[in-house]
């Protein structure tokens, strides 16, 4: 069983401070993936986190003061992304899992048309190994510059590229919803088509987030969703919840289908 589990940004920083990690939820993150891993031997875990209060607050102060990423806001960046990855790598450890980190900027690249492309045989070659790749969303060469491989696009591509049984995206909400969650009236939907994707509202990104909200997020899984057995988006906030999707147990959620 093949799973990819991207844990947003936001669930693991605070996002309405800059460089705030919240500890207590990434080592809750870590003995949760921990007590799954010793229980289901043949699960082979692919992680990805997003940027939070690290990447999005300094890419998007780079985007605002120069207008693009040049060499100096990619290696700031860079470096702000291997510290939170660090940072995540170091519980998953700490609680036993065999976590090892991937930096994605030396693997992938946006091409010309925006799409993500890269190589992912020895991700795959060390899940066979028994280890659990731990990827982020990243500074990177995107067409004639650089610019930002989302966590997401990550998430989609490999899940799509490695054929997963499953992609899990935790996030700070229940699920996707008809309207911007914050609305009052707003209903969780149990299912969302990525076929009719433009006539749901949602809602758009919120604060320092230069990758898009949820419909940025469910709008690149076009085509990779056909190749992946399914895909949900959960609350990563919610105590338990890793643990029980990834168990596979019924939890709050909305399940994406094509
Ligand atoms: C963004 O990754 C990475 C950088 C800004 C460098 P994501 O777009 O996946 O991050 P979150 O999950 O929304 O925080």
């Amino acid at each position: 069983m093949l799973v990819v589990l991207k844990v947003g940004g936001s669930v693991i920083t605070d996002k309405s401070r800059p460089f705030s990690i919240r500890m207590g939820v990434i080592d809750r993150v870590s003995r949760e993936i921990a007590a799954v891993l010793s229980e289901r031997r043949d699960l082979k875990l692919v992680l990805v986190h997003g940027g939070g209060s690290f990447g999005h607050f300094v890419a998007s102060e780079f985007l605002r003061e120069r207008g693009a990423i040049d060499a100096e806001g990619a290696y700031v960046i860079a470096s702000y992304m291997d510290e939170l990855n660090r940072v995540f790598v170091g519980s998953l450890n700490a609680y036993g899992v065999p976590a090892v980190s991937i930096s994605s900027r030396g693997l992938f690249y946006i091409d010309e048309n925006g799409v993500i492309t890269g190589y992912v045989k020895a991700i795959s070659m060390l899940l066979n190994r028994g280890l659990v790749p731990v990827l982020y969303g990243d500074v990177g060469v995107a067409g004639e510059g650089l610019g930002i491989i989302s966590g997401d696009a990550i998430s989609w591509f490999l899940a799509g590229t490695l054929g997963a049984d499953r992609l899990l995206f935790a996030t700070t909400v229940d699920g996707v919803y008809d309207r911007d969650p914050s609305e009052p009236g707003a209903r969780l939907l149990s299912v969302v088509r990525l076929s009719s994707l433009s006539s749901i509202g949602m809602g758009g990104a919120h604060g320092m987030d230069v990758t898009g909200g949820m419909k940025a997020k469910l709008g690149m899984g076009i085509p990779y969703v056909r190749r992946i057995g399914e895909v949900i988006v959960f609350n990563g906030r919610r105590r338990g919840y890793i643990y029980k999707v990834l168990r596979g147990e019924s939890i709050r959620c909305t399940r994406v289908v094509p």
